[in-house]
């Protein structure tokens, strides 16, 4: 395993100033977006729409990385140049969703565990040797009657491992995301709660499967109150028990840490990780950068905006660099939060 340069690696996936856009969905999930938008979904308009997205002019400047999912990873512009080239002439580090999706855990209702572990050195070392840098797993936990089981987290948390030693053999940053799920009516202690004896299962087993931390990158939900409890998110709240998550269960020595959105808005997503920024710099030194690896929160508008008209490239792109421009502030701590609200190009959609 060559640390030095998986340690290099992370770092520069959390660039100060700069994030990851998530264009990683399956094509399943790929199909729920489009539906909502009423574009059919085909590997033609799903290559056409990341195209757009990763041809944004100017991306760069607030992009340290995209993730791919195994078709995109291997598309290219209509002026045939593949994305992942795209993106390294541009300086941005092409990343690629190796997981292979969630089933259900037989025995526990309600909950999930996610497959992919098979054949995945093989699947490593082509990536690799194709250009990706590094690589995402997702595993989610559900928060609920009962759950999550400590059986769940276990075997969530084992595969994360298992998969992040087999990225650093095969010279690839691994990425792992436990998504504690906005869905629900949990508080937001009980989120808390949860994310924190997630972490400390993940780490505590990436140890033990011998993961180099410092050349990891941890993906993470806020602590946010269930999406369906009825109560809003206070984005000072969200800040300080997110922090107060990071400073008792994640290790010092780690790459970095990067968030989802989660499927909350564009508004939600950047304030949060604004108030987040602004409340850990004040609260003296941090070990780890942290930023945005952001699915919805960046594309939702741009997908609107693209179904609406599929020509207006040029117009669909600057509500894309936009987006990155605010997300990218937000990560630095100093977006303006009151120009989000009234802005046109933040999205309120929930249900993309
Ligand atoms: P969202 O930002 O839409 O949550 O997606 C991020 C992601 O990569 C989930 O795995």
């Amino acid at each position: 395993m060559d640390t030095v340069e998986l340690e290099k690696i992370a770092k520069k996936m959390v660039t100060p100033g700069k994030g990851l856009l998530a264009a990683d969905e399956s094509n399943a999930s790929c199909q729920k977006r489009f539906d909502a938008v009423h574009v059919p979904c085909t590997e033609k308009t799903r290559r056409e729409y990341r195209g757009l997205l990763v041809t944004t002019p100017g991306a760069e400047k607030f992009l340290s990385g995209v993730i791919f999912y195994d078709e995109t990873f291997w598309q290219a512009t209509n002026t045939g140049q593949v994305f992942r080239e795209y993106l390294k002439n541009h300086d941005v580090l092409p990343g690629i969703k190796v997981d292979a999706g969630l089933v259900d855990l037989p025995g526990f209702p309600g909950e999930k565990v996610t497959q992919g572990l098979d054949g995945l050195p093989e699947r490593l070392a082509t990536y690799r040797a194709a250009g990706a840098r590094f690589a995402k797993w997702r595993a989610a936990i559900a928060i609920g009657d009962g759950i999550p089981t400590d059986e769940c987290i276990g075997a969530n948390t084992l595969s994360l491992a298992r998969y992040a030693r087999l990225c650093q053999d095969a010279g690839i940053v691994p990425m792992v995301e436990p998504e504690v799920l906005f869905d629900g009516n949990h508080t937001i202690e009980q989120c808390e709660q949860v994310l924190g004896h997630v972490l400390d299962t993940l780490f505590q087993t990436m140890r033990a499967f011998r993961v180099h931390l410092p050349g990891a990158i941890l993906k993470t939900s806020m602590v946010l109150p269930g999406k369906d409890s009825g109560t809003p998110i206070d984005h000072d709240d969200v800040a300080e028990r997110t922090i107060r998550v990071f400073r008792e269960h994640v290790p010092e020595e780690l790459g970095g840490i990067v968030f989802l959105s989660g499927g909350q808005t564009s508004s939600d997503a950047f304030a949060d990780l604004n108030q987040i920024i602004q409340r850990i710099n004040e609260s003296g030194p941090h070990p780890w950068n942290i930023t945005f690896s952001y699915s919805r929160a960046l594309q939702d508008p741009v997908l609107k905006a693209w179904a609406a008209n599929r020509n207006a490239v040029h117009q669909t792109q600057d509500i894309f660099y936009r987006q990155l421009e605010l997300a990218a502030s937000a990560s630095k701590g100093e977006l303006d939060e009151s120009s989000l609200d009234s802005d046109g190009f933040v999205s309120h959609a929930q249900d993309l």
